[in-house]
This record gives C-alpha cells, sequence and structure tokens, in this order.
C-alpha cells in the first residue's frame, strides 16, 4: 500500500477589498519540494496550496493538487481529508489573522488614516494535533527569529506534533524566497537534529527520511 501524505504550502492570502489582500513573502518553493520528493518516494500525494507564482506538478496520477486562496478554505480543504492521510507536513505560511469586514467595493483612499480590523484565523494544525490518530504523523515548520530552539519546542509540544522543523531568519540563506534553506528538526524529548545549508531538494528529502525513521 502506498504511504499517504497530506502537504500544505504557500502563502494564504487575506482579501481587504476586491482589489487587496493581506499577504506574507512565502513562494511556496519548500511546500513543492516536498511534493517533488514525496512523489519520488512513490507516496500518494494531496497538496492544499495557497497563492503562488510557482509551476506546480498538477499532472501526476499520485497528486492530488487543491488550490486555495485564505487560511479559512485551507482550513475547510485540509479538514475533509486529513483523517485519511497517515502523514501530514504542514509547510504553509498561514496567515494568523484575517479581516473582520471585508469590502465589496475597493476601499478609498478619503482619510489620511484607515484601520482595519483583524480577527484570528483558525490554527490548522493545532486543530488536527488536537484531534489527532494514534498512528498519524503530524509535521509542523517553525520560522523564528529568537530563542528558535524553545519556541520551536514549545510549538512541538502545545500543537501535540511529531516534529517541527525550524527555519531560521539569522541564519544566511534560510527562509523565504531563498533557493537554498538550513533547518534544525526537534521532536520529542528534547531530540534535535541539525542540518547544513542545502538547497531546498535536498532539504526536501532530509525531511522525508526523517519521518520516515520516526515511522
Ligand atoms: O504557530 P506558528 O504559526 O508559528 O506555527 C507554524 C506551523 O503551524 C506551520 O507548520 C504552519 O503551517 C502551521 N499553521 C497552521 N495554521 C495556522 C498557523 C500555522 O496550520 N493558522
Amino acid at each position: 500500500m502506498k504511504k499517504k501524505v497530506l502537504i500544505t504550502a504557500g502563502p494564504t492570502f487575506e482579501p481587504i477589498d476586491p482589489v487587496r489582500f493581506i499577504g506574507n513573502r512565502s513562494t511556496g518553493k519548500m511546500g513543492l519540494e516536498i511534493v517533488l520528493e514525496a512523489l519520488k518516494k512513490n507516496f500518494e500525494v494531496k497538496a492544499i496550496v495557497g497563492p503562488n507564482a510557482l509551476s506546480w506538478p498538477i499532472h501526476n496520477s499520485n497528486l492530488e493538487y487543491i488550490k486555495v486562496e485564505t487560511a479559512q478554505e485551507m482550513f475547510e480543504e485540509a479538514s475533509k481529508w486529513i483523517d485519511w492521510y497517515e502523514i501530514g507536513i504542514f509547510a504553509a505560511a498561514v496567515a494568523d489573522y484575517r479581516v473582520k469586514e471585508i469590502s465589496n467595493q475597493k476601499i478609498k483612499k478619503n482619510d489620511s488614516e484607515l484601520t482595519i480590523t483583524l480577527v484570528k484565523n483558525p490554527d490548522i494544525l493545532a486543530h488536527f494535533g488536537r484531534n489527532k490518530r494514534d498512528n498519524q504523523i503530524l509535521i509542523g515548520f517553525a520560522l523564528e527569529t529568537e530563542n528558535e530552539i524553545k519556541n520551536a519546542q514549545n510549538k512541538l509540544v502545545n500543537k501535540n506534533l511529531n516534529a517541527i522543523v525550524l527555519n531560521s531568519l539569522n541564519d544566511e540563506g534560510a527562509g523565504f524566497q531563498r533557493s537554498t534553506n538550513k533547518i534544525t528538526m526537534i521532536y520529542p524529548e528534547n531530540r534535535i537534529e541539525v542540518y547544513d545549508l542545502k538547497s531546498k531538494d535536498q532539504v526536501a528529502e532530509d525531511i522525508l527520511n526523517a519521518i520516515l525513521k520516526q515511522d
């Protein structure tokens, strides 16, 4: 039986009005490389992907690709499928907040100040962590700028994960809009694996090999 892996990737865009949105700098590249590596390993892959300019391998019989825009849509899509997947890799850079009241019309620049109220988005991964099946493996990503290991360890526990892939913005060559990444894998019981700076396809291979070792 093929292993089934659900992967979230890319940013989410949270609309302000018909023209504007709140987004972030994620390109979806790390997620795309994980999808490609999972296909190479002959996994059955469901990719739930936010807006990005990458050309995804949409035509592969082992891949189901679902395009979403907002965190809410990503949550709803992933919720439909997660129970059927033994591995979940949450590489998406999900917006923490969305606009409370989306304007139907383009907002005019009449005033010198504009206030937009934001409300919290669902934490998709934390929700699935709370409802995790015994044999399910859930992997999160953490992008930290300070107290990296401690913050990532807290996330591992709070979201009930099997591992966290930590990227540090302090590492040269790591993070958004780069073709390389430097990761540290964080596991329960203070187990930590530090990897070298590598191309994102090699990082994807390391991540999947690390996950398979947990299995
Ligand atoms: O708490 P933080 O946003 O740093 O956690 C990052 C991890 O949680 C990533 O794996 C990300 O995909 C996931 N996440 C999510 N839904 C959110 C926020 C984060 O699935 N609303």
